[in-house]
């Protein structure tokens, strides 16, 4: 299929704001939108700047706003959102400062991420075998859903209470901090509630659901947060 890629341009040595730019591109359906703008950069502007590293939905770097919505790159194929003929847009995230064409700067992104203590706290004494820390199939499942993100930032960047001013923690965060709260094996989810109640922590969510509906790994993030909240209210984590 013939498509046209429009697509939002920015280089900081020669603009003053944002453009976009339109290419035309030949397609195959289940070719990825990666693949496209792979053809863009690759045979017709080598400057267009964008992140990409593994093309299967596993490293996380290539979300960008797709027709208006956050989506991975090399996840979106073509057939599912162009026909013969169509313009297909992208822009970097939102929220994001931008640094060149779909590159933002993701700095602010994971300081909330590490503000949440996104790591296994636990001060016990290694097992004497040496051996894992073990746990019921129950209680790992408990933190399961969290385990699957992949911080390609898509829910923190389509979420209006982090477009208002950066500050909010964010929805990837809480996923991460959930990962850990709700981990029986874990000694430090006072801690992790403790950041999350402040002013910008959990309460900043307004329970849009853009974040659960961008998210490439089903992840139900409204769900998390509204756990998290529910152990802060009750003081329970069950
Ligand atoms: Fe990406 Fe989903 Fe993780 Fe958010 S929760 S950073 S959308 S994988
Ligand atoms: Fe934002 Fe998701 Fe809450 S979009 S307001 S974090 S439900
Ligand atoms: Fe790795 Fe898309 S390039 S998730």
């Amino acid at each position: 299929m013939n498509i046209t890629l429009k697509i939002k341009r920015f280089n900081p040595e020669l603009d003053q704001q944002p453009h976009w730019e339109s290419y035309p591109v030949e397609v195959e359906p289940r070719d990825q939108l990666l693949d496209a703008l792979h053809k863009v950069k690759w045979y017709q502007d080598g400057t267009l700047a964008l992140r990409r590293s593994c093309a299967h939905g596993i490293c996380g770097s290539d979300n960008m706003r797709v027709n208006g919505k956050n989506r991975l790159a090399c996840k979106v194929l073509m057939k599912d959102i162009a026909h013969e003929g169509d313009t297909v847009t992208v822009e970097p995230m939102l929220g994001l400062p931008l640094i060149k064409d779909l590159i933002v700067d993701m700095e602010g992104f994971f300081a909330h991420y590490r503000s949440v203590m996104p790591f296994f706290v636990n001060d016990d004494p290694v097992p004497a075998d040496g051996r894992e820390r073990l746990q019921s199939p129950e209680a790992r499942e408990r933190f399961d859903e969290g385990t699957k993100c992949i911080l390609c930032a898509g829910c923190t960047t389509s979420c209006p209470s982090f477009w208002a001013d950066g500050q909010y923690v964010g929805p990837a965060a809480i996923v991460q901090a959930h990962r850990f709260i709700f981990d029986d094996r874990d000694q430090a989810a006072d801690k992790r509630l403790e950041v999350l109640n402040e002013q910008f922590g959990v309460w900043r969510c307004r329970t849009v659901f853009n974040c659960t509906e961008a998210c490439p790994r089903d992840i139900p993030v409204t769900q998390l947060i509204g756990e998290v909240k529910k152990a802060l209210a009750t003081g329970r984590l069950d």
